[in-house]
């Protein structure tokens, strides 16, 4: 048991710090085991503070060497010494404080601090891993300006590189060289980077709007020089998009991208210097999917748009970190939507936050978009924070138009660059740009946990449609009550022709935004009455899913059917479609549970059938449209997660579907062969619906089909089709599922990122034998325990993916998780409590057989002895 719980930190506890860094001097002499830190500090006493003289810096995992003030060692009575860092008792309002400390970058696991991903040396130091380089206040709300000298070895590290311009270098005669870099933006300590290794490099140059030439560069492991041309050509897709889309101009002449094998996420937007996950940089056709060039993409672009919004405008706190993410991820959705396809990019999104988002939003660790506490900061970079806070930005936009939000942004710039500011400042500089626009009751949705339910009920008569609507926030963990938001809801009303009729309301109170199609929503329950309307018509509501809620309504299937193939919005289109396959499906495992015969409604068939040969839609957005709701998805309109049930019914539609369309789903299969390759959204679709159609063909287990799967692959010349071609066969046993797999593998077996993929195909695999397969993969040479993107292919896929192997009734999932969670721990407490996360969270809502053997396992997670601070906080909300 843990002798003490660790305490949280609380927003309302925000007190400015009590002294300001000018300036910060880092001298490293790299050593795998020992490297010696040396820094060089002004500080000055902040005028905003009214704490007094004592400076406390925060330091852990480190030894000191050290001290001194102005030039005079400081001896042991000057300081105290922590866990959690250095106390110097007393200071003057200015002076130059002199430490040296000693590092050990080699046996670093967490990927925190200066670490060794393989021959690398790294850094990644948000949110608070600058404290384990060298003590100093490592908060975002101080910011200083940074040089660094780097000494090392020069066969092994002929490359050192640090944020800014490099400014000087030498040579040392003990086989050494060392170089200077100098970064002239102020910035905080999170934003910080070095790297050093001998790496490959690819260069380009990108000119900006105003003539400035900029040099690009992508540093990677020898070798993989070949898979950098789409990350370079996406960089110089993201600096063109925010010239032209934000006036957003690049700042420092160099800019440098490094990628590394251990990384705990995907990139890190270090001012000049980002790092970045191998997995989000590396692409060409051979070795990566679709999705992998799209993520690559939309990662580069991601990273690169924090440059403003993060790097130039930062976070007062850790509290606001949805003030640089969730605009951020906007930026990236935008960026992706304008390279690619819009409709597809906003249903992608919106998968995203309704299959997962929304699970969070309902679960134990539920929390706002601006959390007001935390135990560990690392638990908080959410899909909440990230991804509903994008959604929160996109409903500004939607109110303020896309001028509008334009002013705004200018305006944030204009009023904060070089600042480290707030969500409200945000909030205030969007508004004062567009006449004073009231976000009173706006700004709940920033600290409101939970996903609101609308409920619609209409009814027509005599040329009125009137439309109520009630909103309801279900309570979440630590936030009962609820308040009514104010939202922006984009709607339609379609007639029997497809059209969108005008809208006009018969209410004047309630005009703002109804003529660009928008309804605002404030009240729990309101009523909109529209006049005018000469006939019935059908309701498109929440287009382009203009805010993040779920909606029942009334809908026949007739309706939906006429709204998939006439709602003028394409995203309602797709909704149509899932609206009716989930309440399809819905019904199916009401009959699967009581053990009925099952059926599917031959109409939904015929659908389905009419979309694959639809000829008025593209192969991309037909891919989504055929894709039916996700088992957990599905299993959440149930107050139980009943997944076997679920998977049941949905493999019993799916198999239906492939039955009853077998000619069609070969057809279609065969006219869609692969030409040439290239990754515009056309070839994607096409590739996609393809691959669609045999997964489908084989749910009928006939063998033609399987060898169809296995020759894919065999003839495969990219990495998509060798890949969908092992999906399809992974749920089998039989020699072509055994075949592709090896070869595959004896192909692969020295591409990492590839093997990642071979290990998560089988992961997922629904045999009975997946959990004794997951155990043996352990022991396979290409599996790495401490290398995350590898542990999470193999243990994190299954634990939180595999929803059928993992929730087996004897519980012996539950078990193997819950080892792995704890070995993990020890060495890598973010991926830890991040496994535990995605592992356990549904425990409260899975039948009762199934708590009490995964309560087992909680209780004993967190009565472990020494359990970080991670996983215990995620582990106790999903007890409580
Ligand atoms: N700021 C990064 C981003 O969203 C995310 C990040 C935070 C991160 N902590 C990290 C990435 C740790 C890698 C490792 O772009
Ligand atoms: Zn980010």
């Amino acid at each position: 048991m843990k002798t003490e719980n660790p305490r949280p930190i609380y927003l309302k506890d925000y007190k400015v710090p009590n002294f300001l860094v000018e300036d910060i001097h880092l001298t490293f002499e790299l050593e795998d085991h020992k490297t010696i830190v040396s820094s060089k500090i002004t500080f000055h006493k902040n005028p905003e503070s009214n704490e007094g003289n004592q400076l406390f810096l925060n330091g852990e995992h480190m030894e000191l060497i050290s001290v001194a003030i102005d030039g005079e060692n400081l001896n042991t009575e000057g300081y105290e010494k922590s866990e959690k860092g250095l106390l110097i008792k007393e200071t003057k309002d200015k002076f130059l404080l002199e430490i040296t400390n000693q590092i050990d970058p080699a046996n670093n696991k967490a990927l925190e601090g200066l670490y060794k991903s393989g021959n690398i040396f790294c850094t990644q130091n948000e949110p608070e891993g600058f404290r384990r380089i060298t003590y100093y206040l490592d908060r975002p709300d101080v910011m200083a300006k940074f040089t660094t000298k780097i000494i090392g070895d020069k066969k092994k590290y002929p490359i050192m590189l640090s944020n800014g311009n490099p400014i000087a270098k030498g040579e040392l005669d003990n086989g050494k060289h060392w170089i200077e870099w100098e970064d002239p933006f102020k910035k905080p300590a999170y934003l910080y980077a070095l790297v050093a290794g001998d790496l490959g490099l690819v260069k380009d140059t990108f000119t900006t709007m105003s003539g400035r030439e900029i040099a690009l560069e992508i540093y990677v492991d020898k070798g993989n020089e070949d898979k950098c041309d789409h990350a370079m050509e996406s960089l110089k897709k993201s600096m063109k998009w925010d010239e032209q889309r934000y006036s957003l101009e690049y700042d420092l002449d160099i800019y440098m991208i490094v990628a590394v094998d251990s990384f705990n996420m995907g990139a890190m937007e270090n001012k000049g210097l980002n790092i970045f996950n191998t997995s989000c940089v590396l692409a060409k056709q051979e070795t990566a999917t679709d999705n992998d060039f799209l993520s690559v993409e939309g990662v580069i672009g991601h990273e690169y748009f924090h440059n403003w919004t993060g790097n130039r405008v930062t976070c007062r706190d850790w509290f606001q970190l949805t003030l640089k993410e969730g605009l951020t991820v906007f930026r990236d959705q935008e960026f992706s939507s304008d390279m690619n396809s819009r409709a597809v990019k906003r249903i992608e999104d919106v998968g995203i936050v309704r299959d997962y988002q929304f699970q969070e939003d309902s679960g134990p660790t539920a929390h706002p978009i601006k959390p007001d506490q935390y135990i560990q900061m690392n638990n908080f970079y959410t899909l909440t924070v990230y991804d509903k806070g994008a959604e929160v930005i996109r409903m500004i936009q939607t109110f303020l138009g896309v001028d509008g939000f334009r002013k705004g942004m200018d305006k944030y710039f204009e009023l904060f660059d070089g600042q480290a500011v707030t969500t409200e400042d945000f909030i205030h500089a969007m508004s004062v740009a567009n006449n004073n626009f009231d976000f009173t009751q706006f700004k709940s949705w920033y600290s409101q946990a939970g996903t609101p339910q609308l409920t619609l009920d209409w009814k027509y008569s005599d040329g009125e449609y009137s439309l109520t609507v009630t909103q309801m926030t279900p309570s979440t963990p630590g936030q009962v009550e609820k308040l009514p938001l104010h939202m922006p809801i984009a709607i339609g009303l379609v007639n029997s022709k497809g059209e969108d009729l005008p809208l006009k309301l018969k209410d004047s109170s309630n005009q703002n935004f109804i003529e660009r199609g928008v309804l605002e929503i404030r009240k729990e329950k309101e009523t909109f009455v529209f006049t005018g309307i000469n006939e019935e018509p059908t309701l498109s509501f929440n287009r382009e899913f203009s805010a993040p809620i779920k909606v029942k309504a009334p809908y026949t299937n007739d309706q939906l059917l006429f709204l998939m193939a006439n709602d003028n919005d394409n995203f309602n289109k797709y909704e149509a479609a899932q609206m009716y396959a989930k309440e399809l499906l819905k019904k199916t495992v009401i009959d699967v549970q009581s053990n009925n015969e099952l059926k599917v409604d031959q109409r939904f068939i015929e659908a389905y059938g009419s979309l694959l040969n639809d000829k008025n839609i593209d192969d991309y957005f037909r891919s989504l449209v055929l894709t039916l709701p996700t088992i957990k998805t599905i299993a959440s309109e149930f107050e139980v997660y009943d997944f076997q049930s679920v998977i049941k019914a949905k493999d019993f539609v799916m198999t239906e579907i492939a039955k009853k369309l077998e000619d069609t789903l070969l057809e279609n299969y065969n006219s869609r062969e692969e030409k040439s390759f290239d990754v515009r959204p056309e070839s994607i679709g096409r590739r996609s619906t393809r691959n669609k159609c045999l997964n489908l063909l084989v749910l009928t287990e006939k063998e033609e089909y399987f060898k169809l799967a296995y020759e894919q692959r065999a003839n495969a010349t990219n990495m998509t089709d060798e890949i969908a071609a092992l999906n399809a066969l992974v749920d089998y046993k039989n020699e072509y599922k055994d075949k592709a797999f090896s070869e595959f593998y004896k192909k692969w077996k020295n591409e990492t990122l590839v093997m990642q993929k071979w290990l998560s195909t089988q992961a997922l695999s629904h045999c009975d034998d997946t959990l004794d397969k997951v155990k043996e993969l352990e022991n396979d040479e290409v599996f790495n325990f401490e290398v995350p993107n590898i542990l999470r292919s193999l243990v994190g896929v299954f634990g939180g993916h595999n929803l059928k192997q993992f929730h087996r009734a004897d519980g012996k999932s539950y078990e193997y998780i819950s080892e792995r969670v704890l070995k993990v721990d020890k060495i890598n407490p973010d991926i830890a409590s991040r496994i535990a996360k995605s592992s356990f969270s549904d425990f409260k809502k899975l039948p009762q057989n199934l708590q009490k053997l995964m309560k087992v396992e909680l209780d004993k997670i967190i009565a472990t002895e020494k359990l970080s601070d991670n996983t215990y906080e995620i582990v106790s909300k999903i007890l409580k």
